[in-house]
C-alpha cells in the first residue's frame, strides 16, 4: 500500500485553526490576519467529537459545516480532522468500557484526550462511523485536500479487553502455545501456559516492577507493545477504511518523530503520506530535529512529508517553555523543508482563551495583534514561500548514507535487564546521527527491512536485535566495498528477545571479524579512555557505561582501552569484508570519539560535506523531480557565519546570483536556498 501527498501548488502554510472556540466575529478577523500572513492551509476539527455527535444518536454538523464552508470561501485549502482524538464525555458515562485502564490497573473516568481504549469495540464502531460521516459530508468540498486521523496515537491500555485482544494477537502470531511458551522462554520462573486465557498482560500487577521498563519476561513486554502499537493503528486503518468509503484523498495521522510506544514503521504503509509535529526537548537541538525529520522522511522511503504541527514561539506542557528567538521559527521550518518537508504548518492559529494550552504559543495571541514579533516572523515567512512556490515539492533527498533504526531493538534494549539501565537507544543513535550531521552529509533513516543496496554507507548503532535476513544484507553492503558501522550490545538477540546461541555479536560476528567473551558495565562517571590510531594522529577520546571486551578475530585494531585489567585490548575494530569494512564500537565513546570514527568511514567514500568543518552550519541537498538540484544552508547560530560557497547558483529567497568559490556570510540563524546552477 503506497498512497501520495496531497496536491498543492506550493508548501501549505498555515495550521491548527480551532474557530468553534470562537465567536463568528472572531472568524472574520482570522481570516483577515490569516490573508497578512499568507496562511493558505488550516487543518480543522481535530477535537471535535463531542460537537459533531452530542449524543449516540445524534450527529450534528452545524457548526463544522460553518467552519468548514468559511475557509473554503476564503480560498484556503483544509486538511480535515475526523476528531477522534478525544472522545465525548457522554460516551464515557454510557460505555466505561471505551476509557482506558493505566499499567498500574487502574480503570480510568472520563478526562483528558488521548483516552479511548484502541480494543474497545463501542469506540471502534463509532470512532469509524464519525469519520465515515465526516468524509461522505466533506469529500465533495474541493477546498479539503488531505484527510488528519485521530490525533497523536500513542500510550497503552491494560483493561480486560485489551488483555483478550492480547490474546488474539498471540494466537495470530504464534498459533499455539508450545511456539509461544518457546518464544517467551517460560519454562524459567515456572511460567509455562497451558490456557491461553491465563495469559496476562505484562503491567505492575503481573511482570513489571520499578516501572514500564523492568519486566521479568521481556519477550512478553515486547509482544505487547508490538500489540499496544498495532491496536492503534487497527484504529487507524478502521477510520482511513470508512473514509476511502466516499474520497480518495491522501490519508495521514500526525506522528512524533522518535516516539517510543508506536513503531511508526509498521505503521508507515498504512498511511498516504507521514505527518508528524515538531517539539523538540528543549531550545538547543537542531540535530535532534534533523534526525526526527529524516526518521520522518524514512518511513514512506524517502517520499516529502508534512511537518504538521509546530510552535510559533513556545510550548506549554513543559516545565519551562522557552521562547524561540527572533529568527529561530524561520530557521527552523526552513529546516524542516531542508529534510523533506512539503508543509510547513502550526499549532496552532489563536491561542485557546482557556484550559491547558491557553499559554501555548500561536500565530494569533489572546490580544489579536498583527504588530507583535511573532505574528511577524510568521508573515515573512509565509511571504517566503510563497515567493518559493513549487520548487521543493516533491524533491528527494539523494543520501549515501544510512542509519538504521529499530523500534523493537528500542524496546529490547531499554527492558533488558543488563548489562547497563543507563543505555539509552534514543542517546547512542543520536549520537552516531549527530557525527554524521556535523559532517555535513546527507543520509536516510531507515528501517531494518529498508533497501540497502542503495547505501555506502550504513551505520546500525546499539542493534541489539538481529531480525531475518538483516545480517546477510548488512554482508552484502560491506562485500560490494561498503561500510557497516556497529556498537555495543548490537546482535545480541532474536526477534523473541531471546539471546543468540553463538558468539557475540551473533549474526554479525563475521562482517566484524570479532567475538565478544566479556562485558563491563560501570556507573556513568567511571570513564575509561580510548586511544584511536589510524588517523593523522592518534587521538584520546572517553568511553562510558559499557565496554565489551573484543577479541578479533580477522579484524584490525583502530582503538585500544586506556584502563582497568582490560587496558591495550580493542575497543573500536575494522574488519576487511569483502571489498568493504565491518567497523565495531565495542563502548560507549564520547562524542569526539564518535566523530573520529563516523569520519574515517566517510572519507574513504569521500562524503564528508563541503561545510563539514563550519560549526552549527548545517547543509542539506534535495533534488527536485525535474533534476534541480537545492542546497539549503542553514545557520543554527546566533552569530554570522562565513564560508565559502562550493556550488554556484541562485539564492531562491533573495534572488541573489552566487558564484562557485565566492565568501558566503549567513545572518545569524540564517537561511540560504541555492538552486544550483552546476
Ligand atoms: C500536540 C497536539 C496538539 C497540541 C500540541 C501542543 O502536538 O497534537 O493538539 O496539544 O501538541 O504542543
Ligand atoms: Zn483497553
Amino acid at each position: 500500500m503506497s498512497g501520495s501527498l496531497p496536491a498543492t501548488p506550493k508548501v501549505p502554510f498555515g495550521g491548527d485553526y480551532n474557530p468553534e472556540q470562537w465567536p463568528e466575529d472572531v472568524w472574520k478577523e482570522d481570516y483577515r490576519l490569516f490573508d497578512a500572513a499568507r496562511i493558505d492551509t488550516v487543518t480543522l476539527g481535530v477535537f471535535d467529537w463531542a460537537l459533531t455527535q452530542p449524543a449516540p444518536e445524534t450527529y450534528d454538523f452545524t457548526v463544522l459545516d460553518r467552519v468548514v464552508a468559511r475557509a473554503a470561501a476564503a480560498g484556503r485549502r483544509i486538511c480535515l480532522a475526523t476528531g477522534t482524538g478525544a472522545h465525548p464525555a457522554w460516551l464515557a458515562r454510557a460505555y466505561p468500557e471505551v476509557t482506558r485502564t493505566d499499567f498500574e490497573g487502574r480503570r480510568h473516568r472520563f478526562g483528558q484526550r488521548h483516552n479511548s481504549c484502541p480494543n474497545s469495540p463501542v469506540f471502534r464502531r463509532l470512532s469509524a462511523e464519525l469519520a465515515r460521516r465526516v468524509a461522505r459530508r466533506y469529500a465533495g468540498n474541493p477546498a479539503v485536500v488531505a484527510w488528519h486521523v485521530g490525533n497523536e496515537y500513542g500510550g497503552a491500555c491494560y483493561c480486560e479487553l485489551c488483555a483478550a485482544g492480547f490474546r488474539d494477537w498471540l494466537r495470530a502470531r504464534y498459533g499455539t502455545l508450545t511456539a509461544l511458551n518457546s518464544a517467551w522462554y517460560t519454562t524459567f520462573w515456572s511460567h509455562t501456559f497451558t490456557d491461553w486465557d491465563e495469559i496476562e498482560p505484562p503491567s505492575a500487577l503481573t511482570e513489571h516492577w520499578r516501572g514500564p521498563n523492568h519486566t521479568a519476561f521481556q519477550g512478553t513486554t515486547l509482544d505487547y507493545l508490538r500489540f499496544m502499537s498495532d491496536a492503534m493503528l487497527a484504529n487507524f486503518r478502521d477510520e482511513k477504511a470508512a473514509i476511502r468509503e466516499s474520497s480518495d484523498l491522501p490519508v495521514t495521522t500526525n506522528f512524533m518523530g522518535m516516539y517510543r510506544p508506536i513503531d511508526y514503521h509498521r505503521w508507515a504503509p498504512h498511511l498516504d503520506f507521514a505527518s508528524w509535529d515538531n517539539y523538540p526537548p528543549d531550545d538547543e537541538s537542531p540535530s535532534w530535529m534533523a534526525l526526527a525529520h529524516d526518521l520522518m522522511r524514512g518511513l514512506k522511503d524517502g517520499q516529502p512529508f508534512w511537518l504538521m504541527e509546530q510552535t510559533p514561539s513556545y510550548t506549554a506542557s513543559r516545565d519551562v517553555n522557552p521562547l524561540k528567538r527572533p529568527g529561530v521559527m524561520r530557521l527552523w521550518s526552513w529546516q524542516a523543508v531542508a529534510h523533506g518537508a512539503d508543509a510547513v504548518l502550526f499549532f496552532q492559529m489563536r491561542a485557546s482563551r482557556g484550559a491547558c494550552e491557553k499559554y501555548h504559543g500561536a500565530v494569533i495571541g489572546h490580544a489579536g495583534r498583527q504588530d507583535t514579533r511573532v505574528f511577524q516572523e510568521v508573515a515573512a515567512l509565509g511571504a517566503e514561500l510563497e515567493r518559493l512556490g513549487p520548487t521543493t515539492l516533491g524533491a528527494r533527498t539523494p543520501a549515501r548514507v544510512a542509519l538504521l533504526f529499530d523500534w523493537d531493538s528500542w524496546w529490547a534494549l531499554e527492558i533488558s535487564d543488563g548489562p547497563s539501565r543507563h543505555v539509552r537507544y534514543q542517546q547512542v543513535v543520536l549520537a552516531y546521527h549527530r557525527a554524521l550531521w556535523d559532517a555535513g552529509v546527507d543520509l536516510d533513516v531507515v528501517p531494518v527491512t529498508a533497501d540497502l543496496s542503495r547505501y555506502d554507507v550504513v551505520v546500525a548503532p546499539a542493534l541489539h536485535m538481529v531480525k531475518g535476513d538483516l545480517a546477510a544484507r548488512l554482508e552484502e553492503v560491506a562485500a560490494r566495498g561498503g561500510s557497516v558501522v556497529t556498537t555495543y550490545l548490537s546482535g545480541r538477540v532474536d526477534e523473541f528477545d531471546n539471546a543468540f546461541l553463538m558468539d557475540v555479536p551473533g549474526p554479525l560476528g563475521a562482517l566484524m571479524g570479532i567475538r565478544i567473551d566479556e562485558w563491563d558495565a560501570r556507573a556513568p562517571e567511571v570513564v575509561n579512555p580510548v586511544r584511536l590510531t589510524g588517523g593523522d594522529a592518534p587521538v584520546e577520546v572517553e568511553s562510558r557505561l559499557v565496554f565489551e571486551l573484543v577479541v578479533p578475530e580477522g579484524a584490525e585494531v583502530v582503538g585500544t582501552y586506556g584502563a582497568d585489567f582490560y587496558a591495550g585490548t580493542p575497543a573500536v575494530t575494522r574488519n576487511d569484508f569483502g571489498a568493504g569494512h565491518g567497523w565495531y564500537v565495542a563502548t560507549g565513546l564520547d562524542q569526539a570519539g564518535v566523530s573520529w570514527v563516523l569520519r574515517r568511514v566517510l572519507e574513504r567514500h569521500d562524503l564528508v560535506g563541503p561545510y563539514a568543518d563550519v560549526p552549527n552550519l548545517e547543509a542539506a541537498v534535495r533534488v527536485a523531480p525535474d533534476g534541480t538540484r537545492l542546497l539549503f544552508l542553514l545557520n543554527h547560530d546566533a552569530e554570522p557565519v562565513e564560508a565559502t560557497a562550493h556550488v554556484g547558483g541562485v539564492d531562491l529567497l533573495t534572488g541573489d546570483r552566487i558564484a562557485p568559490g565566492q565568501p558566503l556570510r549567513l545572518d545569524p540563524r540564517g537561511v540560504l536556498v541555492l538552486r544550483h546552477t552546476a
